[in-house]
């Protein structure tokens, strides 16, 4: 089995885990017997996730807000994670957000965030946990990209590459640690109902333009997800539309493809 068993010793330690995915995925690992380790900025928010996975039966939770996207949130929460004792021996690799729109009038702070919490911050955690799992000879790394990794998207512009990079950087971090006991995943979504598309700034018009085969419950997500993580899959899509949609994305001419989706994002303005 690729996903580590349980131990006293270690945690899975879990960003972005104040709301949506991130939350699921806490709740399902801690419902394993997992100790987690919760991350995100909204201290409020994770005290309730570490309450909800504090039930008895379970191996506990511990909260440590930080914001990913600068060095000295990612820092402050390494250290803090070292010294609460517990060797990270699973990492979901989730906080991400999404900017909406034109380039031209994208707010420039907005932009650089979303790259240092869906980029950096993985880069980051990655290159700082996964040294102690490979010397360990187990570990498991799942890095929430999207089907937004497969085609580039206008008026998501630097979303859709920040995804794709993701994807990239997954798939080759996945064939370096092969045969060293450690797997690494690419999750790679279609809409789930959290807080991402209020984030983004999508109305609900244009949410509910997408098709409804398409959707994906954010537990069934994260189920294919420990489902991936078990068998040592690399990359992960949940949802059979999703699955096809990726691949037809994938190898589709980018020219006519991006013409026809910058015609139809609810971005444009
Ligand atoms: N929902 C979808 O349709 C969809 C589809 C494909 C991929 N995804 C990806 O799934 C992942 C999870 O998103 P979600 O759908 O669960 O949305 P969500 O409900 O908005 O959750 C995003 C999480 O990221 C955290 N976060 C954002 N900026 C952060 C920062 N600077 N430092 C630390 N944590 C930060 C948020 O916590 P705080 O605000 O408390 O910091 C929150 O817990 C993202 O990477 C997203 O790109 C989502």
């Amino acid at each position: 089995m690729a996903l580590p068993a349980p131990s006293a010793t270690t945690t899975a330690v879990i960003t972005g885990a104040s709301s949506g995915l991130g939350a699921q995925f806490a709740e399902q690992l801690s419902a394993l017997g997992y100790h987690v380790t919760v991350v995100a900025r909204r201290r409020d928010r994770l005290d309730a996730v570490v309450a909800a996975c504090s039930i008895a039966g379970r191996s506990g939770a511990t909260a440590l807000a930080a914001d990913l996207s600068s060095a000295e949130g990612r820092d402050a929460f390494l250290s803090e994670l070292a010294a609460a004792g517990r060797r990270c021996s699973i990492l979901i690799n989730n906080a991400g957000f999404s900017t909406l729109g034109p380039v031209a009038e994208a707010n420039r702070t907005a932009e650089v965030t979303m790259v240092a919490t869906n980029c950096t911050a993985i880069v980051d955690l990655t290159t700082a946990l996964l040294p102690a799992m490979v010397a360990a000879g187990g570990g498991a790394i799942c890095n929430v990209a999207s089907t937004a990794a497969f085609q580039p998207v206008p008026f998501q512009a630097g979303y859709g590459a920040t995804k794709a990079f993701v994807l990239s950087y997954t798939e080759a971090l996945a064939a370096e640690v092969a045969g060293r006991g450690v797997t690494v995943t690419a999750l790679c979504p279609g809409p789930v109902e959290t807080e991402f598309a209020s984030v983004a700034g999508f109305t609900e018009d244009s949410v509910n333009l997408l098709p409804k085969a398409m959707w994906v419950e954010a537990s069934a997500v994260v189920g294919a997800a420990i489902g991936g993580l078990r068998t040592g899959r690399r990359v992960v899509i949940p949802g059979r539309v999703n699955a096809i949609a990726a691949r037809v994305a994938r190898f589709s001419p980018r020219g006519p493809l991006t013409t026809v989706m910058a015609r139809r994002h609810p971005g444009k303005k």
